[in-house]
């Protein structure tokens, strides 16, 4: 018969310890995972440079970071994208820009610009035309030719296609040769060009994984995209490029497919 060990029972303490670290263990990789202040640069939250404390409204139901992705298209125009980039890069946000081929030229440094402050640039044809019912050399001739000029600019060549007014059709996704991003927010900024009534829109209608489109060639749209940033922050918000809202949610985005939205 044994008697009893007047000692703790080792193999017990040592379980408990197991289960104690085994409870811990999911807050340490919440710990690990923290998002920085959004005002120094949103897109860290993708990356592990992350420190400071979360807001409780960071985080969606599921506990992702809120993302949510501006974009503008119709640009570049010297005045006006250059005041959006200033203010961009004051509030450590990160956007998408669909390019006129046709506005390129004397704006090269703008468009760098944007690449080497970490925005997306993707194609928005030529001359702004419907894409629609083109042949493929009259097609080429508005995003091909783009797509080698912002080449030649900024030394890569993986530009996302948004078509004019949104309008698609197969020859578009036959043609198109990367991936065909659409949006999900449209606050129609350019009709009354009304920062107040642009703002209101688009922060009622938020919601993670959103593609808000906007244009910056007009001042009014770029204030617009300031007071909105400044407003969705304060909710929480995180924001990024298009393709790092897609990359965040293992969304992989491929050529000829259109997408509007990224939303849990
Ligand atoms: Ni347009």
């Amino acid at each position: 018969m044994f008697r009893r060990k007047s000692y703790p029972d080792w193999a017990a303490v040592l379980a408990a310890f197991g289960l104690l670290l085994g409870a811990a263990a999911p807050w340490f990789a919440l710990v690990l995972s923290i998002p920085p202040p959004a005002v120094q640069a949103d897109a860290q939250v993708l990356t592990d440079e992350g420190g400071g404390p979360p807001s409780p409204q960071a985080r969606s139901g599921d506990g992702q970071p809120k993302l949510i992705a501006l974009t503008f298209d119709d640009g570049p125009r010297r005045s006006t994208t250059t005041a959006l980039l200033d203010g961009l890069a004051e509030r450590g946000v990160k956007a998408t820009f669909f390019l006129i081929g046709g506005q390129l030229e004397n704006n090269e440094d703008v468009v760098r610009r944007m690449d080497e402050e970490g925005h997306q640039v993707g194609i928005h044809t030529f001359d702004h035309v419907r894409l629609t019912g083109l042949s493929k050399v009259d097609f080429d001739a508005q995003v091909d030719r783009t797509r080698q000029l912002l080449k030649n600019i900024l030394g890569h060549n993986d530009f996302l296609l948004r078509p004019p007014y949104g309008i698609m059709d197969d020859g578009i996704r036959r043609h198109a040769g990367c991936p065909i991003i659409l949006w999900s927010i449209d606050p129609e900024d350019w009709r009354d060009q009304n920062t107040a009534r642009v703002v209101e829109q688009v922060v009622s209608s938020a919601r993670d994984g959103a593609i808000i489109l906007m244009h910056d060639i007009f001042p009014e749209s770029v204030d617009a995209a300031f007071q909105i940033v400044d407003r969705l922050h304060q909710q929480g918000y995180f924001f990024v490029t298009v393709e790092q809202l897609f990359a965040a949610r293992c969304l992989p985005l491929e050529a000829g497919q259109t997408y509007s939205d990224a939303y849990p």
